[in-house]
């Protein structure tokens, strides 16, 4: 019997083609906009796709990859792909602009852009309008790490904390940005409020199109994280277009307190977590999915699992004190949640056959931040400062 942590999707066989709901959320069409966005800015460079051959033999698995986001842009995430290309394009749209390097010729500080964060989204949004001469604010609830916030100022946004979650810090943008004629750039969509959060979701097709491009044999098992569903929606849409009935078998992980899809695919439809979303995985720290990315991952995921707070320190040491010669890879608790999923069901006989996890497999798992937003816990959880760490990856 598989245990009460891990869920099979009954809805998924019906779902075998990616037709026209799922392709209006996100489809590989969308990739050449964002690549051209992209090459306007010569800092870019895809991130590394790390294989971890030593960790892979003693799980007994054929390979795992990560794809290491903390290298993003110098930015420290995945994030950064979504909110800067989002707001490029909302600006692009509403002066006329042909491309993102003429819109970033100019200022634009007749924009103010909004959204709620729980810190890496905000930092990208932040980013991205100061990049074309916008004003942003961003709006974060009560469990933001100082750093995060701080990491947002420095790139001139305007803060506002919300006393409460995730969900506090959406209701309160929502209503100040509306009453103000601020523009949303959210993550999450709700209905009525879908095209930005697309744009969103099409700026993280990149991460998965050069995951795909890097490793190889394409994966047989592929590991999301979930907080609203938008990177896995992004992620699992790209390879389900991509790779029709030979994607890899999809696996989304959350806490265990903010497990709303996994309640979601309990339930058959989208519904709230069971727990009040307190976890240390910030990034995975939500009540609610986004109801937009249903169509791809309440339709298409294969399994549904939550983790522990447990589970987080040991993952985030196995990445940063790697055995044999596997690379040092940083990552913060959200990032290293995949991580800690892959441990937990490898640990487990009847999860493994249940997934078919074994030696034959090819796990794909996605490093969504580095550490630099919780400094304190990677310390605790590894013994080496992120400094510290980092120098190793050198
Ligand atoms: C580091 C990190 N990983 C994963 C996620 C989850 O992304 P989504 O909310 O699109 O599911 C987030 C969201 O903020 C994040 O910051």
């Amino acid at each position: 019997m598989t245990p009460p942590w891990l869920q099979i999707n009954s809805r998924r066989p019906i779902a075998t083609a990616y037709g026209p709901a799922q392709r209006d959320v996100v489809s590989a069409a969308g990739l050449p906009e964002v690549l051209q966005a992209l090459a306007a800015c010569p800092a870019h460079r895809p991130t590394p796709l790390y294989s971890l051959p030593t960790l892979a033999r003693r799980l007994g698995l054929s390979t795992v990859q990560v794809k290491d986001e903390s290298q993003r842009f110098g930015f420290g995430a995945f994030k950064a792909l979504g909110g800067v290309f989002a707001v490029g394009r909302v600006l692009r749209d509403a002066v006329g602009a042909k491309g993102f390097d003429e819109l970033a010729g100019h200022a634009h500080p007749q924009f103010t852009f909004a959204t709620a964060s729980s810190g890496n989204h905000g930092r990208a949004v932040a980013a991205g309008a100061k990049i074309f001469g916008a004003r942003s604010v961003i709006f974060l609830p009560s469990f933001t790490s100082a750093e995060k916030e701080a990491a947002i100022r420095a790139r001139g946004a305007e803060i506002v904390r919300v006393d409460g979650d995730y969900e506090a810090a959406v209701a309160r943008c929502r209503e100040t940005a509306e009453a103000r004629g601020w523009t949303i750039i959210s993550d999450t969509s709700w209905p009525g409020y879908e095209t930005i959060p697309k744009y969103v979701m099409q700026g993280y097709t990149v991460l998965a199109d050069e995951a795909l491009k890097q490793a190889g044999n394409a994966p047989t098992h592929v590991l999301m994280q979930a907080g609203v569903g938008g990177l896995a929606a992004a992620v699992l849409g790209f390879l389900w277009e991509s790779l029709g009935e030979r994607r890899p078998l999809s696996v989304i992980v959350e806490p265990e307190s903010a497990d709303c899809w996994f309640q979601s695919n309990r339930l058959g439809e989208p519904a709230l977590a069971s727990g009040d979303a307190t976890t240390s995985m910030g990034g995975l720290a939500c009540r609610e999915i986004s109801p937009l990315t249903w169509s791809i991952l309440g339709l298409g995921v294969d399994w549904f699992m939550t983790i522990e707070e447990d589970h987080v320190p040991p993952a985030m040491r196995v990445l940063a004190r790697p055995d044999g010669d596997d690379p040092v890879i940083v990552a913060g608790p959200s990032g290293c949640s995949g991580m800690a999923a892959l441990l937990r069901l490898c640990a487990d006989q009847a999860a493994r056959n249940a997934l078919g996890l074994d030696a034959n497999s090819r796990v794909l798992l996605i490093n969504s931040e580095g550490a630099f937003g919780e400094p304190a816990l990677f310390e605790r959880a590894t013994g080496l400062s992120v400094a510290q760490a980092t120098e190793r990856m050198r």
